[in-house]
């Protein structure tokens, strides 16, 4: 089978052999699949002295083969792929034995991939194949920021830095879905302009004066993602008292910050990363409930992953980014 791979210095395409399924393990064969950022800082965390690992995280496709012992899909069912690895009901945060799909296992970009049968969930009927590849990582991520730990609330104010990275594409509907005041800001008029399309209430440039434009504001929860390029800026929004929460660091990890500022704020800071079983399940269900779809801005051939590696890397998309398989 044809995989896109890490292999020592580079990533390629390469002849894989297709894989079998194990007692418990099903083998898909992928329909479509989806970007991360993630999948760009692989190579550079595997170095040039790794064997080849098939890249990527998201994935949906058609069951092919079942496992010995395996009860809750048949061949043929249409599923995607949960690439969040042992991780089965809520808790504070993941629990020892966690990993997300694509490093170490062997990741979604290839024809077939073999899997746990319990990483699997039907596909939403509503979906294309594009829109289910591209879904699972970013959605889950931004339910767990928004619902789980941002507590967001009906006629809160939520304010997003970096419109149009994935995840935010889904941090705007879902909070639209229940009656929160969205406000984005990013670089790019473009991006801006598609915000507002999608159900941001108000769009600011990232570079402009933010606190001068929301004077008349008062925001209840920050998701922020971008970093250091944001975040200290980001808290300058909020009210006192007021969340934040963190799930990236596009531009930096590491930042200043001013402890007696935040102490006296009195501010909420909460991390979060990717989300359980449980709150993937209640996820789909959400988007169910809505018919939320995933803001798919370019789809690349299985062959041409490299571009599609370097358009996210550019970070033109407004959206997601993925996959055709077959
Ligand atoms: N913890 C988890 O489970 C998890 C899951 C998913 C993603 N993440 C992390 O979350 C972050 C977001 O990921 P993503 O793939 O959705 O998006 P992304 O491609 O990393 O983009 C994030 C956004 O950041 C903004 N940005 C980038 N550089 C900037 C700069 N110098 N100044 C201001 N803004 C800048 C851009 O906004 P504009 O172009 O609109 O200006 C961009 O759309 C990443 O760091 C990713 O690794 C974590």
């Amino acid at each position: 089978m044809k995989a896109f791979v890490h292999e020592y210095e580079e990533i390629t395409i390469k002849e894989m052999e297709s894989p079998l399924p194990a007692k418990g393990e099903v083998v898909i064969s992928l329909r479509a699949a989806g970007l991360n950022r993630r999948d760009l800082n692989i190579p550079n965390r595997r170095g040039n002295e790794a064997e080849a690992l098939v890249l990527g995280s998201d994935g949906a496709g058609v069951v092919e083969v079942v496992g010995q012992g395996v009860s809750n899909v048949k061949e043929g069912d249409e599923v995607i792929i949960n690439p969040a690895l042992r991780w089965e009901k809520n808790s504070d945060a993941p629990p020892k034995g966690f990993d997300i799909l694509g490093m170490p296992d062997h990741g979604t970009f290839a024809e077939k991939i073999v899997i746990a049968a319990e990483q699997v969930e039907p596909k939403p009927t509503y979906l294309t194949w594009e829109e289910a590849g591209v879904l699972t990582l970013p959605a889950l991520t931004a339910y767990r920021a928004l619902f789980t730990k941002g507590n967001v609330k009906e006629n809160d104010t939520v304010f997003i830095p970096g419109a149009g990275s994935g995840v935010a594409t889904y941090l705007i509907q879902f909070a639209k879905n229940v009656g929160a005041k969205v406000i984005v800001t990013s670089r790019s008029e473009e991006k801006r302009v598609k915000a507002k399309e999608l159900g941001a209430d108000v769009v600011l440039d990232t570079n402009s004066d933010w606190v001068k434009a929301l004077t008349d504001e008062t925001v209840d929860l920050v998701i922020e993602s971008v970093g250091r390029a944001t975040f200290n800026r980001s808290l300058e929004v909020l009210k006192k008292g007021g969340r934040i929460v963190t799930f990236g660091a596009t531009t930096e990890d590491t930042i200043d910050f001013n402890l007696r500022s935040f102490f006296y704020g009195q501010y909420q800071l909460f991390g979060s990363t990717m989300g359980s079983r449980e709150e993937l399940r209640n996820m789909l269900d959400y988007l169910e409930q809505f018919k939320t779809k995933p803001v798919v801005d370019e789809v690349f051939p299985l062959e041409k992953a490299q571009d599609a590696f370097d358009y996210l890397a550019q970070g033109k998309q407004f959206g997601n980014v993925g996959l055709r398989i077959g």
